[in-house]
């Protein structure tokens, strides 16, 4: 996976029992996908169709550092799914504990709103990308 945002939690962020809202979370999960979807596409029209489960599994406090990483598991017509998965990281020792996980799918849409294709040029790349991982996959379990 790629490390696509860093976030700080500040007091500002949190609620009342003083852990990050799980809100925003989400809006800094979907904010950095979306622009790791338009960069991995190639383009600055991407809007998110659908978000997957979310279960938050640690709590996040004021101070705290927020790793973001994300990565393409599916490229179709015009629409990509990026795996993502939120770290908090211990400022004493750089040891990293998952908060989140959850799979994001964007769409590429023309002026209109409406679904158009992601350039071929870009799937090609993509698949080009998977042949590559899973021979080398296939290479280290030999
Ligand atoms: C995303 C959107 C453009 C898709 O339009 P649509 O007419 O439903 O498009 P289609 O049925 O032709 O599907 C287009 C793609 O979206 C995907 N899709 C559509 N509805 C989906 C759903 N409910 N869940 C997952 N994927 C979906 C399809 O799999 C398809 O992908 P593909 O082309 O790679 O095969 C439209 O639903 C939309 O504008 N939604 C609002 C987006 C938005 O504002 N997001 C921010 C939320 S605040």
């Amino acid at each position: 996976m790629e490390l696509i945002s860093t976030r700080k939690c500040m007091t500002r962020d949190v609620g009342f029992n003083g852990n990050l809202f799980g809100g925003l979370m989400l809006s800094w999960l979907d904010e950095a996908a979306v622009a790791y979807a338009c960069q991995v596409a190639e383009t600055p029209r991407m809007v998110t169709v659908s978000i997957e489960k979310v279960q938050f599994r640690k709590p996040v406090r004021p101070g705290q550092i927020i790793k973001i990483y994300g990565e393409v598991k599916r490229l179709n017509n015009s629409s990509l799914d990026i795996e993502v998965e939120a770290r908090r990281v211990s400022s004493y020792n750089g040891s990293q504990k998952v908060i989140c996980t959850t799979s994001m799918r964007y769409v590429r849409i023309d002026g209109d709103g409406e679904p158009v294709p992601i350039a071929k040029s870009v799937r090609n790349k993509f698949l080009t990308q998977q042949q590559e991982k899973e021979k080398s996959n296939g290479e280290n379990e030999a």
